[in-house]
């Protein structure tokens, strides 16, 4: 440890470490615009010039590494001369455009020139103007502005890993602009608004709407997959206006994702349900609540109660639910006498799932020396889960993918295998069988057919010989016929190699629905079990079924059976939900309500809500109390959501015990693999405009190879499933890869 003298103090610094973070830990203030600490640091712009005795010059604080019994000035006359000519500088071309500028409030350069610039210029000359780029529905550029501090070039190499802001020509025709035509493509891209210290970047959805001490900020979660990024709610007058990062190191550090950021936009759309609404005699009719309650109760006692049908009733709920949510509407199921309560509704067989419990906490991941990822794109899966992948290849960690198509990871990939669901199940059971000989164990019967080759045996070898390692299962094999047999097979080769595991397959807050049980015990029917069955009513927690359901036709079908009665709890109307349903309760969305989103570590990670909902809708936790009261139930009388946080806690189930047998399957015919546009996952992102026009939210391809295609007897001017062909030699043979938004995909799967 040194010791350093900073303005007449003496602190303590670690060898290694620049100036700044010492002062930054002291509480002493350096101005600094190009210096971020997450980021490299560049030393570009001069701002945090101070006075190093012995130092001829003075030194940017955030590039002078410390040395012991240095002593240091940040505010004598030497270094504040420094600071304020640079200031000078830097003003030279900024424009005076402050009040019609969105980074009033919040504007770095404002609040320095405050102190270390002057009322007057000594600039007469023209300043330089820059002509904007447009690059994309996110970002609003006023270049003019910009200080060319880097950060935003910084983060795209850093953090994004695709480099998509540059800067160009020289002095004073220096430009940060995009070095591609389509403009910003990152998932990441929203935080180049945060990193902007000027109001170069910033918001476009926002753009004009209210300045930042307007706004009061909450702090909330991200509901959108399962991290649960730390955000601020950002609102004014009972509405969400914007939301950005809040800084957690465990979970998403200082950055969001897009989908997170960006959502919020869907609030006030106008596909918002408004109001209570009954069917009546074939007719839909608004109503108040309580003839809605009580129209629903009837329905409830009518249908199910009265004559002791208790087993007819059904709960199926979206994977984005709360935990308190998805707690009270299996403990109203379980007191009505009912035991099926369902949320995977996507899942084609439920008797071949995927169970792998998650065993690493997300900051880790960034640690380990090996991964091996199956079946996932985690770019657009879980952005932030990536990221973190990314930080540990930078690390110097090997990342091989086994996957049934090759994407564009943003971090360097070792070898990539690209293979059908059964191929990588049969991939998995040689590498176990490796790892088993290599460790001269007992090798299952299972196994014996399978021959090992020198890759299963390097793959085994890796896996073994690493400190670190970790598997990570992805999405993509939720509906192949192995994928009970995959995460097996994870699960034994991670025992065997002491590596981790982590299962992004899941998504939203589905581990807090599994946690509270809202899966059915051995009384209870499956969703799948549900439908096939003639169930005599139905509640549906935030379920859209055109999206949400593997096979939507059978589930809309099931649903608008004419002696089902179905009660839908939903916050909008973008499903067929008056063609099913016989009663519409609206129900608050995202930061309208509080509750509980359980993450893929297991850290329960609780919030209030930022605003009320708008005037006649209710948070669902509410409406399912209030339910349970009608039909005369006991145990509801919560004051708040919280007491019910409290008492599902206390049941909560963790790492449930499952099989792992395993009874390897060969697939036969095209495998469809599909991964749903990441922005099109949950109602509220579907209903984001700004989303919606950006080219990930676009997505819409089939993609297949030649000789798939040509088994399909397709073209690349044909549709499949309601999806344009793309004749693509990285995807595995007898494999179609869908990665779309389309509503209408779902509808032909059977
Ligand atoms: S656009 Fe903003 S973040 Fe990028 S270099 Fe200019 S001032 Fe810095
Ligand atoms: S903050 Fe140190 S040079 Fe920019």
């Amino acid at each position: 440890m040194f010791e350093i003298e900073i303005d007449g103090k003496i602190v303590n610094a670690n060898p290694g470490e620049n100036l700044i973070t010492v002062t930054d830990r002291e509480g002493i203030s350096v101005p600094r615009f190009c210096y971020h600490n997450k980021l490299s640091v560049s030393a570009n712009c001069r701002m945090c010039l101070v006075d190093v005795e012995g130092a001829t010059k003075p030194q940017p604080a955030c590039s002078t590494p410390v040395s012991n019994g240095m002593r240091v000035s940040t505010k004598n006359d030497k270094a504040k001369s420094s600071q304020k000519a640079v200031m000078e500088f830097l003003l030279i071309n900024h424009p005076l455009d402050c009040p019609i500028c969105d980074q009033g409030g919040e504007c770095e350069l404002q609040d320095v020139a405050m102190s270390y610039s002057s009322d007057v210029s000594r600039f007469n000359e023209g300043k330089r103007v820059i002509a904007d780029s447009d690059i994309g529905p996110l970002i609003q550029t006023d270049m003019t502005r910009c200080i060319h501090c880097t950060r935003c070039v910084r983060f795209g190499a850093e953090i994004a890993g695709i480099m998509e802001m540059g800067g160009t020509g020289r002095g004073d025709s220096l430009k940060i602009e995009p070095f591609l035509q389509e403009g910003i493509q990152s998932e990441l891209s929203g935080n180049m608004i945060d990193l902007c210290p000027v109001g170069a970047l910033t918001s476009k959805p926002f753009r004009y709407e209210l300045r930042s001490w307007q706004m009061n900020a909450v702090e909330g979660i991200a509901r959108h997959d399962s991290v649960g990024s730390n955000i601020h709610i950002q609102t004014y007058k009972g509405k969400v206006k914007r939301v950005v990062a809040r800084n957690n190191d465990n979970i998403n550090e200082t950055w969001i994702s897009d989908r997170d950021r960006f959502s919020c936009d869907g609030l006030n759309h106008e596909n918002r349900l408004q109001k209570p609404q009954i069917k009546y005699d074939g007719v839909w009719k608004e109503t108040e609540w309580d003839t809605a309650l009580v129209y629903s109760t009837k329905a409830l006692l009518r249908e199910v109660i009265d004559n002791k049908e208790e087993s007819k009733l059904g709960a199926l709920a979206s994977n984005n639910a709360t935990l308190e949510e998805y707690y009270l509407l299996r403990k109203l199921l379980k007191q009505v006498g009912s035991d099926n309560t369902d949320y995977r509704l996507n899942i084609k067989d439920l008797s071949n799932t995927i169970n792998l419990d998650s065993n690493i906490k997300i900051k880790d991941i960034e640690n380990i020396d090996y991964a091996l990822l199956v079946g996932s794109y985690t770019r657009l899966e879980q952005p932030m889960i990536n990221h973190r992948l990314r930080k540990s290849s930078l690390n110097g960690a090997t990342i091989d993918v086994i996957n049934s198509m090759s994407f564009n990871y943003n971090l360097p990939i070792n070898s990539e295998y690209i293979l059908n669901s059964s191929q990588i199940a049969n991939l998995l059971a040689r590498t176990l069988k490796a790892i088993l000989l290599s460790k001269e164990q007992e090798i299952p019967g299972y196994l014996d057919k399978f021959k090992v080759s020198d890759a299963d045996t390097q793959l085994a070898n890796k896996l073994l010989s690493s400190d670190k390692s970790a598997i990570i299962l992805g999405e993509h094999l939720i509906n192949s016929d192995n994928s009970s047999n995959i995460a097996n097979l994870i699960s034994i080769i991670a025992e065997k190699t002491s590596s981790s595991t982590l299962n992004l397959s899941e998504t939203g807050n589905s581990i807090a629905a599994k946690s509270t049980g809202f899966v059915p015990n051995e009384n209870g029917l499956d969703a799948n079990e549900m439908l096939a069955s003639k169930m005599n009513a139905y509640i549906l927690l935030d379920v859209y079924p055109k999206y949400d359901f593997h096979n939507s036709v059978s589930a809309i079908n099931a649903l608008r059976d004419e002696k089902t009665f179905v009660i839908a709890l939903n916050s909008f109307k973008d499903s067929d939900v008056f063609d099913y349903a016989d009663v519409i309760l609206p129900i608050s969305s995202y930061y309208e309500t509080s509750g509980t989103h359980t993450n893929v570590e297991g850290e329960m990670q609780s919030f209030s809500a930022a605003v009320g909902s708008p005037k006649d809708i209710k948070p669902a936790w509410k409406v399912l109390k209030v339910l349970a009261d009608l039909l005369d139930l006991s145990g509801f009388n919560y004051t708040d959501s919280s007491k019910v946080t409290s008492e599902a806690k206390q049941q909560i189930k963790q790492n449930i015990e499952h099989d792992r047998e395993i009874n390897l399957i060969n697939t036969k015919g095209v495998e469809i693999i599909w991964q749903p546009s990441p922005y099109s996952t949950d109602a509220l992102l579907r209903h984001s405009n700004s989303l919606q026009a950006t080219k990930i939210g676009q997505l819409n391809t089939a993609s297949m190879s030649a000789s798939t295609a040509k088994s399909l007897k397709l073209s690349d001017t044909d549709n499949y499933l309601g999806v344009p062909v793309v004749i693509s030699e990285v995807v595995a043979d007898k494999c179609v890869f869908i990665s779309s938004s389309n509503e209408t995909i779902s509808e032909k799967i059977s």
